[in-house]
C-alpha cells in the first residue's frame, strides 16, 4: 500500500526539488519573516486561532449562498456530536476569538496579524489548492478610511519587500446594504433578458447572489456584462466621500491602483471597499491577495458594532509569482556555519568532536558532523554540500596536544588553533 497527500494538497519539503523548487521550507520560511517582520513594523500583533471552529462561525459569517460555504467547506461531526468545519479563512476565527476573550472592550483600535492555513474543497489546479496558507492582517475599530488605506498599504509593503513589484492593485466599494441592494436590482434587471444565453454558474448567481454574476472568467458571461451598470454610479453619499477619501490617502502614500466596479469578493461580509491584488505569471489564478472592509461581521457573531478591514495573501500564489518572474525568492539559511571532522575512527577522537560540536552549539555557532561513521573524505564531501562555513578538523594528534585543525571553506585555508581560543577564533572571522 502506498500513501499519498490528499488531492490538492502538497508537502513542503526540507529540500528543494527540481519539479517544484517552491515546494521547499526555507522558502516559506523566508517569505513568512519577511510578513511578520512587516507587520511587526506597522504595528501589529499576532494571533492564533485553532484550525477548527463551530460550523455555524462561517455559514453565517461567510454568507450561506457563497461557494465556500455552499460547496467547499471541509465539515464533520466529531465524537461530541458537534458540527466542526477546518478553516476556510481567517476573518471570522479572528472576530470570533477577539469577542470571546473581550479584546474589544479592552482595545478601541485591535491590529492584528496571522499566518494559518485555510481549507476549501475546490477545483484543484496550479495556483489554487485544497489547502492553502494566507498571510492575514485584521483591523478591528476603526471606520475612518485612513484605516483601508493603512491596511492595503501593509500588503504592499510586504510585496515589495518580497520583491514583486509587477502587480495590480484593484479597488472597490460595495457601499452600503441600500446601495448594494438598489445594485443588485438594477443588475438583475440588465440581466434577465439574456439570462437564459448565460452560462450556468452565471445563471445559479443571478438567482443566488447576484452581485457574484460579476465575478466569471467565462468569455460569454464577460461579453453579456459589458455593459451592465455601474456600481459606482449607485454608492450612498456616505460611501462615496469614504471612498474618495480612501484614494487620496493611497495617492499620497504612492500607492497606485485600478477603481474596478466589477470587483466584489466572494464573501458575503463585506461593507465599503474591496481589492484585490493581481500578479503576473499566474494564469487564471492570479490574485495574490485580497480583503476590504467588514463593518457588520463583528455584530453578526454576538459581538459589539465594532467595524473591521483586513485582507489575507496566498503564500503559494507569492512563491509561485516569484518562480514565474525569474526573481530570487527570499531563504532562510540553513547552511550550518561549522562542520566538525572526526579524522580518525578511534572512539577518543569522536567523543572529542561530540564535545566540540556541543561547545559550538552552546556558543550559539550553528554547526553538525557526521554521524553514520563516513570516512574522512565522505565527511569532507558532506560539509560541502551543506556549505558549511568552515571545518575543524580533530584527529587523534589534536586530541592529545588540545588542538584544532579550522579549515576555511571560502579562502581554502587551514591553520591549527588552540582548543580553548576555537569559539573566539569562530565568531572574529564571522565578523568580518
Ligand atoms: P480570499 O480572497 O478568499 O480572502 O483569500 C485571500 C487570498 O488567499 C487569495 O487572494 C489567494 O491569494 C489565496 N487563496 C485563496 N484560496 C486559495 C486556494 N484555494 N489556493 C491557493 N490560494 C488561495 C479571504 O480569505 C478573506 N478572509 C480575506 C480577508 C481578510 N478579508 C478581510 N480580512
Amino acid at each position: 500500500m502506498r500513501f499519498s497527500a490528499p488531492p490538492y494538497m502538497y508537502d513542503v519539503l526540507p529540500f528543494p526539488s527540481q519539479k517544484e523548487p517552491w515546494l521547499h521550507t526555507a522558502k516559506w520560511r523566508g517569505v513568512e519573516n519577511i510578513f511578520r517582520e512587516t507587520a511587526r513594523l506597522y504595528g501589529f500583533r499576532e494571533i492564533r486561532t485553532p484550525i477548527v471552529e463551530q460550523t455555524e462561525l462561517f455559514t453565517r459569517s461567510i454568507g450561506e449562498s457563497t461557494d465556500i460555504v455552499s460547496k467547499e467547506m471541509f465539515t464533520f461531526t466529531d465524537r461530541g456530536n458537534r458540527s466542526l468545519t477546518l478553516k476556510p479563512e481567517g476573518t471570522a476565527p479572528a472576530v470570533r476569538a477577539c469577542i470571546e476573550h473581550g479584546l474589544f472592550g479592552e482595545h478601541s483600535l485591535l491590529k492584528l496579524y496571522y499566518v494559518g492555513q485555510n481549507f476549501r474543497y475546490e477545483r484543484g489546479q496550479k495556483g489554487r489548492y485544497r489547502q492553502h496558507q494566507q498571510l492575514g492582517i485584521e483591523v478591528f475599530g476603526g471606520s475612518d478610511p485612513s484605516v483601508d488605506a493603512e491596511v492595503i498599504s501593509v500588503a504592499m509593503a510586504f510585496y515589495r519587500a518580497v520583491g514583486i513589484q509587477k502587480l495590480t492593485l484593484h479597488i472597490n466599494s460595495l457601499g452600503s446594504e441600500q446601495s448594494r441592494e438598489a445594485y443588485r436590482t438594477a443588475l438583475k434587471g440588465y440581466v434577465e433578458p439574456f439570462l437564459q444565453e448565460m452560462s450556468e454558474e452565471g445563471q445559479v448567481r443571478y438567482r443566488v447572489n447576484p452581485l457574484r454574476m460579476l465575478d466569471t472568467k467565462n468569455e460569454t458571461d464577460l461579453r453579456l456584462l459589458k455593459n451592465a451598470p455601474i456600481f459606482t454610479d449607485f454608492l450612498d453619499e456616505e460611501s462615496r466621500q469614504h471612498f474618495d477619501a480612501l484614494q487620496k490617502y493611497l495617492t499620497a502614500l504612492d500607492i497606485q491602483y485600478i477603481v474596478d466596479p466589477a470587483l466584489v469578493r466572494g464573501f458575503d461580509y463585506y461593507t465599503g471597499t474591496v481589492f484585490e491584488i493581481r500578479g503576473e505569471g499566474l494564469g487564471s489564478q492570479d490574485a495574490l491577495g485580497g480583503g476590504g472592509r467588514y463593518d457588520g461581521l463583528v455584530a453578526e457573531c454576538g459581538g459589539p458594532q465594532v467595524s473591521g478591514f483586513g485582507f489575507g495573501l496566498g503564500i503559494e500564489r507569492c512563491l509561485l509569482a516569484l518562480e514565474a518572474l525569474g526573481i530570487e525568492t527570499p531563504t532562510v539559511n540553513e547552511k550550518p556555519t561549522a562542520f566538525v571532522i572526526a579524522a580518525g575512527s578511534e572512539p577518543e577522537v569522536k567523543i572529542a568532536a561530540m564535545q566540540l560540536l556541543n561547545r559550538m552549539r552552546t556558543a550559539g555557532i550553528a554547526a553538525d558532523m557526521d554521524f553514520t561513521g563516513k570516512n574522512f573524505r565522505k565527511q569532507m564531501k558532506h560539509a560541502d554540500d551543506l556549505g558549511a562555513a568552515f571545518l575543524l578538523i580533530l584527529g587523534s594528534d589534536e586530541v592529545l596536544n588540545g588542538t584544532v585543525q579550522l579549515k576555511d571553506q571560502a579562502t581554502r585555508t587551514q591553520e591549527q588553533i588552540k582548543m580553548e581560543d576555537i569559539e573566539l577564533e569562530l565568531n572574529n572571522r564571522l565578523k568580518h
